[in-house]
């Protein structure tokens, strides 16, 4: 039978003997993941770990306070974070294409981690030493689906495995890499931590880089930042977190059609809402949102978002869509 404590045990043991007394660090994401594989790695090596998370300018709104705040505050683990949207947002300038997106931001993501290395360790107090590992919450269905599995065909290249560069100079530790989304958050709350962190919804590592579909720009960001929030906000109170895995909010950037906003003609971009059920999303089902939830989410949407006039619901299961659209 499956249980959380031995797997803990289990996992702690690999772990010591894997690292010795090197120094290690964790990219946090802010999600249940990176967060479970981060406290577990914790169990194991405690202070030999410092967590890294990276702004990459694709978060969504609140995501840095949260992470410092929720984060911190529940483990007590070391955590420096690294404003790197600049670099981020350049290297994707003028890119569209799904596969190539997942592919910079899974690059960027190492070679962030691999200049923090001085500041980890000043910040550890291990200076002339070097970070030997990288901590990773990879799970069974990004291995799967990044055509890792056995005999599997690329889905979509999730952004820490497909999307990883070859020359990455870190040895990877993945405890969670056998596991289902259920059984992660179970383990974290045998970890202890709290359940704001455990029941968070997924959220993809490469952010709303991927709900974007076509070019990515600052000011695309900050409007789909905005309707996430908004729609987040709409489903939070009507007491549908716990219902819905999640609900990707996906901006058509290319995509305009003719609306009439405050007796004006606008020429504006539609809104995709795509709320999903799911066990552990391999396969997902649209959620069944109630008429006036979505109609309080596109009524405040397209009155706080100048730059939309329509909001779209996504019907469709996975499969034959995925989840999210890129
Ligand atoms: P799809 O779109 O493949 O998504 O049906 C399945 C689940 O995985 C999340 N997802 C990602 N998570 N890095 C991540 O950490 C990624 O590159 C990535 N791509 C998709 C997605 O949000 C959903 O929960």
């Amino acid at each position: 039978d499956w249980d959380a404590s031995s797997i803990i045990e289990d996992q702690v043991a690999k772990i010591r003997e894997k690292v010795g007394d090197a120094e290690v660090i964790c990219g946090l994401s802010g999600g249940v993941d990176s967060a479970v594989a981060a406290a577990l790695v914790h169990k194991a090596i405690g202070d030999q770990l410092t967590c890294v998370f990276v702004d990459h300018g694709l978060l969504r709104k609140g995501e840095v306070e949260q992470v410092k705040h929720d984060f911190v505050e529940a483990t007590g683990i070391r955590l420096i974070t690294v404003d790197a949207a600049d670099d981020f947002l350049d290297a994707l300038k003028g890119v569209s294409e799904p596969e190539r997106k997942r592919k910079i931001i899974g690059e960027k993501f190492i070679r962030t981690f691999e200049k923090a290395q001085r500041q980890v360790l000043e910040e550890a107090g291990a200076r002339g030493k070097e970070v030997k590992f990288l901590v990773q919450g990879t799970l069974y269905p990004d291995v799967v689906e990044s055509g890792g599995g056995d005999g599997a065909a690329n889905i979509k290249s999730h952004h820490n495995v497909g999307g990883l560069p070859k020359d990455i100079k870190f040895q990877l530790i993945e405890p969670l890499r056998t596991l289902f989304k259920d059984e992660v958050r179970a383990i974290g709350t045998e970890l202890g931590l709290p359940d704001e962190i455990v029941w968070r919804q997924p959220f993809p590592g490469p952010g709303l880089g991927i709900r974007i579909v076509g070019e990515i720009t600052r000011e695309r960001l900050d409007v789909l930042r905005e309707a996430d929030a908004i729609a987040r906000e709409e489903l939070t109170k009507a007491g549908l977190d716990r219902d819905i895995w999640q609900c990707p909010v996906v901006l058509l950037a290319d995509v305009h059609s003719v609306g009439v906003q405050g007796d004006e003609r606008t020429y504006g971009s539609p809104i995709v809402l795509r709320p999903v059920s799911s066990e552990d999303a391999m396969t997902a089902d649209w959620s069944r949102v109630p008429y006036d939830v979505l109609a309080a989410i596109s009524t405040r949407i397209t009155n706080e978002c100048r730059q939309i006039n329509r909001v779209v619901l996504d019907c469709t299961s996975k499969p034959p869509a995925t989840i999210e659209w890129e």
